[in-house]
């Protein structure tokens, strides 16, 4: 029997790539040069299965484009936003993603982003590594004086598994958790956070405000300017999730004009090219979309990623299917 031909479309983990070479006549990018659009297109017609990234756009079009050869694409990421489902289900090609295995990680980047903003790292960082210190006045009530996590409330907007974890974790800061999500969750899941049926009644509360639900046309702008305008003069906003998610005019008036305190921010609307405003904030603590970015979270997403292509062709459960 030949074997299935799948295209990796950028690098992935070694330990994968060498799993996938078990089982299949696999085209690894080593180089990881990316794809223009119309080459992707082009060559997933060549392949029965596909190994993507989340910069790797699938649209109507791609999925139109498809000549019915191409039998699934397996995402190494958790969110999905970059691939139109509907169409995809409607040229019955399975989509796969790869979640929770990116959990901790995720979580430990909102603590980064967290600690980040409320203790001024940025102009902490740029002020020793321009050499600038040593003329600065140091002061001890203002000199990068910030604000502390400890005891205070963290309002998480999605409380899916990211989410979760991330108030499991907070509570070593010795913080509060309250929440809002869809559907309030049961109370062992809950673990003593409150529930708010509403964004807009728990921003009043939020001394942080974080992030943690998927991009999709329901929580697009999920932070807008009336929700931000609810938060105290003191909240800090955070985001690990998409950009999308947070009104970006919103957020840049509110830190422009000083009505919140600070952000924490790891994604962005068309990132990498991200509203210039928010490069000009000394209260915005910013990074470059890396929340699942260790070693060992790449490697696992990456294997979970082969594991759902072997699952589709070796007739087994998919680990994590979409649609
Ligand atoms: C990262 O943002 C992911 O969706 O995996």
């Amino acid at each position: 029997m030949t074997k299935p031909k799948i295209l990796v479309t950028r690098k992935i983990a070694d330990s994968a790539e060498e799993q996938l070479l078990k089982n299949f006549d696999v085209s690894l990018n080593k180089n990881d040069s990316p794809f223009s659009y119309d080459e992707l297109v082009k060559k997933c017609n060549e392949y029965d299965g596909v190994v993507a990234a989340s910069w790797d756009k699938f649209d109507k079009n791609f999925f139109d484009s498809m000549n019915g050869k191409l039998q699934i694409i397996s995402s190494i990421a958790v969110g999905y936003d970059n691939i139109n489902t509907e169409a995809a289900k409607n040229k019955k090609i399975v989509i796969t993603n790869a979640p929770n295995v990116l959990n901790d990680a995720v979580a430990e980047t909102t603590l980064l982003l967290m600690l980040g903003a409320a203790r001024r790292a940025y102009e902490g960082l740029t002020l020793v590594k321009s050499n600038k210190w040593k003329d600065a006045k140091v002061d001890f009530t203002n000199f990068m004086v910030g604000q502390p996590l400890t005891g205070k409330t963290l309002g998480i907007i999605g409380m899916g598994r990211i989410g979760q974890i991330v108030a499991e974790r907070v509570k070593g800061f010795g913080m509060k958790v309250i929440y809002y999500n869809r559907k309030k969750l049961s109370s062992d899941l809950e673990r003593g956070a409150k529930y708010y049926e509403n964004v807009n009644s728990m921003m009043p509360h939020c001394d942080f405000i974080s992030v943690h639900c998927p991009a999709t046309p329901e929580t697009k702008n999920i932070l807008n300017a009336e929700a931000i305008k609810l938060l105290p003069k003191h909240a800090i906003v955070i985001n690990t999730s998409r950009g999308i998610t947070v009104d970006d005019d919103a957020l840049i008036d509110a830190l422009e004009k000083k009505t919140i305190y600070a952000a924490g921010l790891d994604v962005f609307t068309n990132e990498p090219k991200l509203d210039e405003r928010y490069l000009k904030l000394d209260n915005c603590f910013t990074l470059p979309h890396i929340g699942s970015a260790t070693h060992e979270t790449r490697a696992a997403m990456s294997m979970l990623a082969v594991k759902n292509i072997e699952a589709h062709f070796l007739k087994k459960n998919y680990p994590s299917r979409v649609v």
